[in-house]
């Protein structure tokens, strides 16, 4: 008999499995898309997007100013008053339906460019984040003829122009949970994307000129902050939607306190994920790490401060850091990638500084062993225990792959801590037990609460926060009010 030839000591690893990026045909340079066409930026100014796993330029996007806002906004004007707002949600229904066949027909270049411009791993924006954004364009798209049906006895019309302004973390997706239903109710838009992440919007814009949209129904401005505000502060706008941090959601707040403009924020989070000792502790497991090392925790619901049922403490700990160790960190177009690069190098600063003000805090600091990447920006999954409810790094949002753990006897104790947060947007129980489940999805002040699982979304299910989680909700039928005057 011969020997066994497989030895326990064989390296199991993965090969590399890079998707391909051949067919991605990138321009040089991208002007703004205002009134149906690409046109070079009235300001004159570019400035570069750059693929966060190699610090490599992708692009050059313009760099929009007021004048140009102004033309975007004005676009937006005329499109509302001549052509959109008169046409019949039937009609505007097939557009919508258009736009998301086109998401379809390109969901390899969407996810293959949303994870070069963002870092995110390419199973992410393959199965997440291109197929939510059709989705949400084929929810909407249903709406459109159908909203005397969402609001029963009222005259339902559009609000006017919307100027939206999203973050960096769900680039395309965030287009679509801002776009779909602003277009199906009626209204016209003139979107700025995150300076990070501009290129996804940027063929969005292609896609809503191959759906042959009525020129400015749809117009894209890109820039920074100062592009952002100057949007905000254009006087012709009807609605704002924000999606962002809480510093940037309340300095909007405040520019449009004396105006008319309606107004939905979506903000930060710190959600609380408990586990009880009767829960499924592997699949509590597998929830913990979703929750909080999907799409490298920038995720406003990340599952971000842990509270385990003293009894199962050790047991979910150990379990934790086993599976975290097999965690593969890199290059975000290799389809074995679990967490990929961090979005910039700023965020990347931000979270670094956050794990030294946790040793500093006098937390105790695990990370995984993984080795990563010499260029480019990346941080390790980790998590802290020994943590105090007043530690900055429980208190307030890290947006990166880092968890703080806590320990609870008591059901009471574990809302009083759960609920000791100036957010609200989201929180997540582990239980076996139904009676449990109710009293702390009842007991937690926050807009989404999922039970034995995590991070799950639907176009037909609302989502969005209370306190400084911001206000109103995008998706479902509580969505589509944001987007709607009754009367
Ligand atoms: P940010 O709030 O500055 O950026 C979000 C969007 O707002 C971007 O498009 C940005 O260009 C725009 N913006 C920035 N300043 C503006 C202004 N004065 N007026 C109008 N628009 C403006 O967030 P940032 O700096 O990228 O991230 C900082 C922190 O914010 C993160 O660490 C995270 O904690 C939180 N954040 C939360 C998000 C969420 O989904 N809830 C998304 C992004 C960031
Ligand atoms: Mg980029």
């Amino acid at each position: 008999m011969t020997e066994a030839t497989i030895s326990k000591g064989t390296d199991w690893g993965y090969a590399p499995a890079p998707e391909s990026t051949d067919h991605i045909r990138l321009k040089e340079r991208y002007g703004l898309f205002i009134g149906g066409k690409f046109v070079p930026p009235i300001s004159g100014k570019y400035f570069k997007t750059i693929n966060p796993a190699n610090e490599k330029a992708l692009a050059e996007v313009a760099d929009a100013g007021e004048k140009d806002i102004d033309r975007a906004v004005q676009a937006a004007r005329q499109a509302y008053e001549k052509v959109w707002r008169r046409m019949s949600g039937r009609e505007r229904g097939k557009y919508v339906y258009r736009i998301a066949r086109l998401i379809q027909e390109r969901a390899r270049e969407l996810a293959v460019v949303e994870s070069m411009d963002g870092g995110k791993p390419i199973r992410e924006s393959r199965d997440v984040d291109i197929p939510l954004s059709a989705a949400h364009f084929f929810y909407h798209a249903g709406w459109a003829d159908k909203l005397p049906y969402a609001f029963p006895a009222k005259k339902v019309s559009p609000i006017g122009v919307a100027g939206q302004i999203i973050p960096w973390n769900f680039p395309l997706l965030m287009v679509a949970w801002k776009v779909a239903p602003a277009l199906a109710c009626g209204n016209t838009v003139v979107l700025k994307p995150a300076e990070t992440t501009p290129l996804t919007a940027l063929l969005f814009a292609e896609i809503c000129q191959e759906a042959g949209l009525p020129d400015g129904v749809f117009n894209l401005v890109t820039g920074a902050g100062p592009t952002g505000a100057a949007l905000v502060n254009h006087p012709d706008l009807d609605k704002v939607a924000f999606t962002g941090s809480t510093e940037v959601g309340k300095a909007i707040q405040k520019a449009l306190a004396s105006r008319g403009t309606k107004l939905t924020l979506e903000l930060g989070g710190k959600a609380a994920h408990i586990i009880f000792e009767d829960a499924t502790i592997d699949q509590a497991v597998e929830g913990i790490i979703n929750g909080i090392y999907f799409n490298q925790g920038h995720v406003c619901c990340a599952g971000s401060r842990l509270f385990v049922q003293e009894s199962v403490e050790e047991e979910v700990v150990a379990k934790l850091k086993s599976r975290m160790e097999t965690l593969i960190v890199g290059d975000p177009l290799d389809k074995n990638t679990d967490i990929g690069a961090i979005n910039s190098r700023a965020q990347c600063d931000r979270i670094r500084e956050y794990l030294k003000v946790g040793v500093e805090e006098g937390a105790e600091l695990f990370q995984t062993s993984c080795a990563v990447p010499n260029r480019g920006y990346w941080v390790r999954p980790s998590f802290f225990t020994k943590v105090a409810q007043s530690h900055r790094i429980v208190q307030e949002e890290i947006f990166g792959p880092v968890l703080a753990i806590q320990t609870f006897r008591t059901l009471s104790e574990v809302l009083e801590k759960a609920n000791n947060t100036p957010y609200g947007l989201s929180g997540g129980v582990w239980t076996d037990k139904g009676a449990k489940i109710f009293k702390v999805t009842r007991g937690i002040k926050a807009g989404v609460i999922w039970a034995n699982t995590f991070n799950k979304f639907d176009p037909a299910s609302p989502f969005g926060g209370y306190k400084e989680s911001g206000y109103g909700r995008e998706g479902g039928r509580h969505g589509l009010r944001a987007y709607v005057e009754l009367s």
